[in-house]
């Protein structure tokens, strides 16, 4: 088969390398691609972002399947576009993609089928937003509506701070028209745990669970980026809670969204609370974590390419999915300046030296001259596999010590409380 991979990110790359390995993938494409999935997949340069132009190369070089994967494409109708071309896509729709694109339709969800979740309320204008504040007690959650690449939550220490977010969002462009309106919520405490499931709309079927580390520095300091690292599985995660979240959460979401008439197809993400009270839902994503989706396919054992076709053609209910029963760790390795504005252009050295068994997945690279140099913040995620968790981390770490670029910056405390 003919396959593309739509975007440039860690997970894209795994995704590609995942599919590579399909005896039944003759010829895989990635647009727009990085300088990790140049080996593996004939790079393509149309933007993530252009549905047209995406799928007119789909269309001129007879793709069977089209793997969207990340946020922006979903919400843009990537889906639906090569869908109505004719062309099998895995992914959601423009309408699923909701569940993660807007905040408030995520929570009227979740607030009309009874699924845990932080208390809430949606604001259009600016007034009646402060003067929800002022009958809170603080912390209080400050969320914009739209996509905001993981950056639009404020968590708000004092009712002045929280008014200070509502403002910048609706009257000072933050996070530009993601912001224009805001969801304000509760303040809710727990460990936080991620599921990912595949799910054709019908059947829902789970991945390992896994743990992100979303601050920038040890100890959970600084600001919030898209993922500094992973852990799976997750100790505090037991098969008990995930009972609980499969009937109160996973399943009652899946139905939702039937019944609203946009039923969910592709990987829905839920980023879970660990609460006194039990698992609540923080956010959904309508796609694979980035970098979750490098940990949970490196632990897949099973045929990617068919578990994507499960679901485009609704018989995932068959399909055999199995992962390792392995323990796996992925350390972001990021240039300065992340997660604002990166360096790039630094040569990376020392990937040769890495183990075979640990997952190189590229981010931010390029490949140059035979090279590799960084093109962005995230630039590279190491995965390694393990017995048990120390190992899994001791591995991880151990590569990273032979790998370098100019201004390179990680955490080194990934997984530290689980281990
Ligand atoms: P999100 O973009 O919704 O995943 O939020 C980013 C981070 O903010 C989450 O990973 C949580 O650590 C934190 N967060 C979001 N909503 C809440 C909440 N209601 N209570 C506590 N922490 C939250
Ligand atoms: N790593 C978090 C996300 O992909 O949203």
């Amino acid at each position: 088969m003919k396959v593309l991979v739509v975007g440039s990110g860690g997970r894209e790359h795994a995704v590609a390398w995942k599919l590579a390995q399909s005896p039944r993938v003759k010829a895989l494409y990635a647009a727009p691609g990085n300088g990790g999935m140049a080996g593996i997949a004939r790079c393509v340069d149309i933007s993530a972002l252009d549905v047209a132009a995406m799928v007119a190369f789909a269309q001129k070089e007879k793709i069977e399947l089209c793997a969207v994967t990340s946020d922006d494409p979903q919400a843009a109708g990537m889906v639906d576009a090569m869908r109505g071309a004719g062309i099998a896509a895995f992914g959601c729709t423009k309408a699923a993609a909701r569940i993660e694109s807007s905040k408030i339709f995520a929570k009227e969800l979740m607030r009309k089928y009874n699924i845990p979740t932080a208390r809430h309320m949606s604001f259009t204008d600016v007034k009646s937003a402060l003067e929800y504040i002022d009958a809170q007690t603080p912390p209080i959650v400050v969320k914009a509506d739209g996509l905001a690449v993981g950056k639009g939550v404020i968590i708000a220490n004092t009712a002045q701070e929280a008014k200070a977010a509502v403002r910048d969002m609706m009257e000072g462009g933050l996070f530009s028209g993601a912001g224009k309106s805001v969801v304000i919520e509760e303040y809710m405490t727990g460990r936080e745990v991620t599921v990912m499931a595949f799910t054709d709309g019908k059947t829902l079927k789970l991945m390992p669970p896994c743990r992100d580390h979303k601050r920038i520095g040890d100890g959970d300091t600084g600001p919030n980026t898209g993922g500094m690292g992973v852990i799976s599985p997750v100790p505090d995660y037991t098969p008990e809670i995930n009972e609980r979240a499969a009937r109160e959460i996973f399943l009652p979401t899946l139905n939702a969204m039937r019944a609203e008439g946009c039923p969910f197809t592709g990987v829905l993400y839920f980023e879970l609370m660990l609460t006194k009270d039990g698992p609540k839902v923080i956010e959904y994503n309508a796609r694979f974590g980035d970098p979750e989706a490098q940990v949970a396919l490196t632990l897949l054992e099973s045929d990617l390419l068919e578990i994507m076709l499960s679901v485009t053609q609704g018989t995932l209910e068959d399909a055999e999915i199995r992962f390792r029963e392995s323990a796996a760790a992925l350390v972001v390795l990021a240039s300065r300046g992340y997660p604002g504005t990166p360096e790039k252009g630094k040569l990376i050295t020392g990937l040769e030296s890495v183990s075979p068994g640990t997952n190189i997945f590229h981010a931010g690279t390029r490949r140059e001259n035979g090279g590799y140099y960084t093109n962005g913040g995230r630039v590279l995620g190491l995965c390694a596999v393990g017995d048990t968790l120390g190992g899994a981390l001791d591995a991880v770490y151990g590569d990273i010590s032979r790998v370098g670029f100019e201004g390179m910056q990680y955490r080194r405390d990934i997984g530290e409380r689980e281990r």
